[in-house]
């Protein structure tokens, strides 16, 4: 079955829960692991269809996603979640098991390792083709001081989309 068609025919789903935030998932196989985010863009570039995440190096996802180098974005389409979004956006997988503690359902992913939320309504699964570290050079001086006081600027992850669907096991 082709899940791809779906990608832009949603993306207004997504880019509307974005800013307040949707799920960011990895699995390395041996850690696995999810964050908040509320940066990102979709479209379409080299032929494919591509999200882009924005992670900042501090975070422990970004160790994962450099090894895995896969990804999937799970987006909650009612309010249920907005705790565990803010948990999950303010708590780090090296010193808890978000799944576990904030009982989110690792579902498997269906063309990559990296699992999905089951409780979230709408899923991309995504493959690194292109990552970038923001260069300051090139960054407007206003956002360089309002966001990177501590120059942790972030890596842009540059996903194929490989799969977008609903997801029937959350309503
Ligand atoms: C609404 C919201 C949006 C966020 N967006 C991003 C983002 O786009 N990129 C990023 O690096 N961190 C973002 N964060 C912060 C991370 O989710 C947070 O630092 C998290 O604890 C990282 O988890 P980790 O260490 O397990 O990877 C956001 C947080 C919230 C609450």
């Amino acid at each position: 079955m082709d899940n791809k068609p779906g990608y832009s025919q949603f993306a207004g789903e997504m880019l509307k829960q974005l800013p307040k935030g949707i799920f960011l998932s990895v699995s390395t196989g041996e850690e696995i692991n999810t964050m908040t985010i509320g940066w990102g863009s979709i479209g379409f570039m080299w032929q494919k269809p591509v999200i882009i995440v924005l992670v900042r190096p501090s975070r422990y996802t970004y160790s994962l996603l450099q090894k895995a180098q896969e990804f999937t974005v799970s987006i909650p389409l009612n309010s249920e979640m907005k705790k565990s979004l803010a948990i999950a956006g303010s708590s780090s997988g090296r010193d808890i098991d978000k799944f576990g503690t904030l009982n989110l359902t690792a579902q498997p992913g269906k063309c990559i390792s990296s699992p999905v939320i089951g409780e979230c309504g709408l899923i991309y699964e995504c493959r690194v083709i292109f990552q970038q570290t923001m260069d300051p050079e090139t960054l407007d001086m206003d956002i360089r001081e309002k966001f990177y006081a501590h120059e942790d600027y972030h890596v842009m992850y540059f996903g194929e989309i490989l799969a977008c669907y609903k997801n029937s096991q959350a309503d």
